[in-house]
């Protein structure tokens, strides 16, 4: 019997009826996909905040991972449909292979991959060389297709910073906000449609997976999917960094790790920065909402001392 990660179900718990009637009914959700993709499912693949990854085995012995998402309507969070049309728009490496979907039952069959990245014991520069190794491929023109773009997450990151920092407590210092405004404004401006390619936009360590044990080669799961620039992807990996960043001077580690992220890519290092700074508050005043203080704080801690030197 599969055991839903506590962090899984105090996300479905969130949603209410829908929520707990999701949780309720996976057991069966599972039976009835077995009989459907002729799939036998096993223990968890991993934990996830929004789905549930199963190890399952197909009917000719391949292995691979069922995928369930959580019922849509949560603030913050992409329905599912949109997870499986990125997947299918980006239709295979460096992003996984999807098997099967199935939107209604908010369902995909993915190609089994390895451990990830966050799991290997790397330190952060030897996560960076792999991240900056595997997002370059999926940087594709996708003319028309319906995603969201950096442009409108700039803007809704300033919305929030903004609509939420008086009735969240003022969880970091006023500097934190202006900056973070006035980074997000700049990207908001730089966004240019005819040069926008596919982003993965939450490609850190536990959504970046090895192809198979040891390898050396990765693969990119659970996309946000957008419209933008290649700098924006780079700098997700960056944002969450705390403890390491706390360790050292804050400013010139990360300073260091962006200049590595630009020199690999060619990809300007201001934008590397800012897209850095904004999505380092944007998640920590997500994670207030969600009720991870203790995250959040870290988080902001390091965007004030950040904000003070620049
Ligand atoms: N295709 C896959 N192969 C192997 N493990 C996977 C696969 N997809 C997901 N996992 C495991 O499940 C975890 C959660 O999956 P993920 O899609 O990131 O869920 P969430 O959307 O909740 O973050 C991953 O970190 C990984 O450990
Ligand atoms: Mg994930």
């Amino acid at each position: 019997m599969i055991v839903v990660p506590g962090i899984l179900k105090a996300t479905a718990e969130r949603l209410g009826a829908a929520g707990r009637a999701w949780l309720e009914g996976l057991p069966a959700l599972i039976e009835e996909l077995e009989a459907m993709w002729a799939i036998t499912a096993g223990d968890l693949a991993g934990e996830g905040f929004t789905g549930l990854a199963v190890q399952v085995t197909q009917a000719d012995g391949t292995e691979a991972v069922l995928k369930l998402g959580i019922p849509d309507g949560l603030g913050g969070i992409a329905p599912f449909s949109h997870e499986i049309d990125v997947l299918l728009l980006a239709d295979g490496a460096p992003y996984v292979r999807v098997l099967r979907h199935d939107y209604d039952r908010r369902a995909m069959l993915l190609e089994r991959l390895g451990r990830p990245l966050g799991h290997l014991g790397l330190s952060v520069e030897a996560q960076l060389d792999a991240i900056v190794r595997t997002l370059p491929p999926g940087w594709t023109r996708v003319a028309g297709a319906p995603l969201g773009t950096d442009a409108e997450k700039a803007a809704s990151v300033r919305g929030l910073i903004e609509g939420r920092w008086s009735s969240l407590g003022r969880p970091c210092s006023e500097r934190t906000v202006r900056l973070a405004n006035e980074y997000a404004t700049r990207r908001e401006r730089a966004f240019d449609p005819d040069t926008a390619v596919l982003i993965h936009g939450d490609a850190h360590p536990g959504n970046v997976l090895e192809t198979s044990e040891g390898s050396g080669a990765y693969a990119l799961i659970d996309p946000a999917g957008l419209i933008g620039e290649p700098a924006h992807d780079l700098a997700v990996p960056l944002r969450e960094r705390t403890d390491e960043l706390l360790a050292g001077d804050c400013v010139e580690r990360l300073q260091g790790w962006c200049e590595f992220l630009a020199g690999a890519t060619d990809v300007d290092v201001d934008a590397i920065w800012e897209w850095a700074f904004v999505e380092r508050v944007s998640v920590g005043f997500i994670f207030l909402g969600f009720g991870m203080d203790e995250d959040a704080r870290k988080n902001l801690h390091v965007a004030d001392l950040i904000s003070e030197r620049c």
